[in-house]
């Protein structure tokens, strides 16, 4: 069976934290974030929010746009890297909350590769013939990880949700090819250790707060996607001109630019919000993908390449040719 997507949603928290903001926080400067970064502002996660409450508005939209009821779901996949407890998955509480009662549930926890990679098992199950309407939503609540003392993390991250619905489709399936890897010797360049829920549910020991190794994770950042986007590229047997939209993980404005130029692709085929958001880690693909449809930069029949890269150290891209109304 063929799979497309045929929804797509996002959720984004009111507050904003602005660059001017955390220059009260810690010592940075936005002129600092701005050249090193393009991030301006991030959102961030109400005390009453969480993961689990962004990725069920993202969800909902996306469901919305597909035109399908929740009972008809056959699966919830959350791609997350700051569930809302250890255990149960916070794709669970997506489940419940939205009414998904006939569906699976479970989290993929894949960095800020994990949306791609949620996208690919979604696409998987459905070609198998196992099920035919899948919920795909990242979601993150990644500020709760952030050590607000730590500048080498702080000034990167902002919380968000977005979400798509694939679909079982007897034409054709949208996604012409998919990279996904992983390099487990980098496991300790980026991590947490600790769940991310609602103030009242987590810790507030700084021995949980996220770790970052910023440069080398730099460098592999840039390689990674230049060799991901190549593969995924050259899988669907496709030229990079032939690339209508990039939509590269949104983590920093000169990683993507020194991706773009060695991959040679002019900068207005290339998806930015990183301005606007920051690094939404899972999410960042998820959140580009919708607004790029909201945004009309994505139209029926244009090659687009997701690409991200994450902790792990982790990569993922696909290439799609978007027609979730055929
Ligand atoms: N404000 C002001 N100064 C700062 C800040 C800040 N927020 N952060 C670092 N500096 C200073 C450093 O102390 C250093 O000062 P020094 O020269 O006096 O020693 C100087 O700026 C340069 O520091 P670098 O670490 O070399 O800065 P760099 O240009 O590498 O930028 C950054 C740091 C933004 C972290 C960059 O390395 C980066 O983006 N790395 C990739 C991170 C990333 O994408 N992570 C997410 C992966 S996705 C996932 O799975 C979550």
């Amino acid at each position: 069976m063929h799979a497309r997507i045929t929804g797509w949603g996002k959720y984004l928290p009111q507050r904003v934290l602005t660059n001017k903001d955390l220059e009260k926080m810690v010592d940075t400067s936005d002129e600092w974030i701005v050249t090193r970064t393009g991030i301006r502002e991030r959102r961030i996660v109400g005390d009453d929010e969480a993961t689990s409450t962004m990725a069920v508005a993202a969800g909902r939209g996306a469901l919305e746009v597909a035109g399908l009821s929740p009972g008809l779901l056959d699966m919830v996949i959350v791609a997350t890297n700051s569930p809302d407890r250890m255990m149960p998955a916070s794709a669970a509480l997506v489940q419940h909350a939205l009414g998904a009662k006939n569906a699976a549930a479970f989290d993929v926890v894949g960095a800020c590769s994990g949306f791609i990679y949620a996208l690919v098992t979604a696409y998987q199950f459905i070609a198998a013939g196992a099920y035919e309407n899948i919920l795909v939503v990242a979601s993150e609540a990644i500020s709760r990880a952030m050590n607000w003392e730590d500048r080498s993390t702080s000034v990167l991250f902002g919380d968000g949700a977005g979400a798509a619905v694939v679909q079982a489709n007897e034409h054709a399936t949208d996604m012409l090819s998919f990279v996904l890897g992983n390099d487990g010797s980098g496991a300790d360049l980026l991590y947490i250790p600790h769940p991310c829920g609602m103030p009242t549910n987590v810790s507030n020991d700084r021995r949980y707060y996220m770790i970052m190794e910023g440069r080398a994770v730099f460098k592999f950042a840039v390689t990674a996607m230049v060799e991901a986007s190549k593969q995924v590229i050259d899988g669907a047997g496709l030229n990079i001109a032939d690339i209508d939209l990039f939509i590269p993980h949104q983590a920093n404005s000169r990683i993507t630019q020194a991706a773009i130029k060695a991959l040679d692709i002019p900068s207005d085929k290339v998806f930015v919000n990183l301005d606007r958001y920051g690094n939404l880690s899972a999410a960042s693909p998820a959140v580009a993908l919708c607004e790029a449809v909201e945004q009309r930069r994505l139209k029926e029949g244009d090659l687009v390449v997701l690409v991200a890269f994450g902790a792990g150290l982790s990569w993922a891209a696909m290439v799609l040719r978007w027609q979730p109304g055929a």
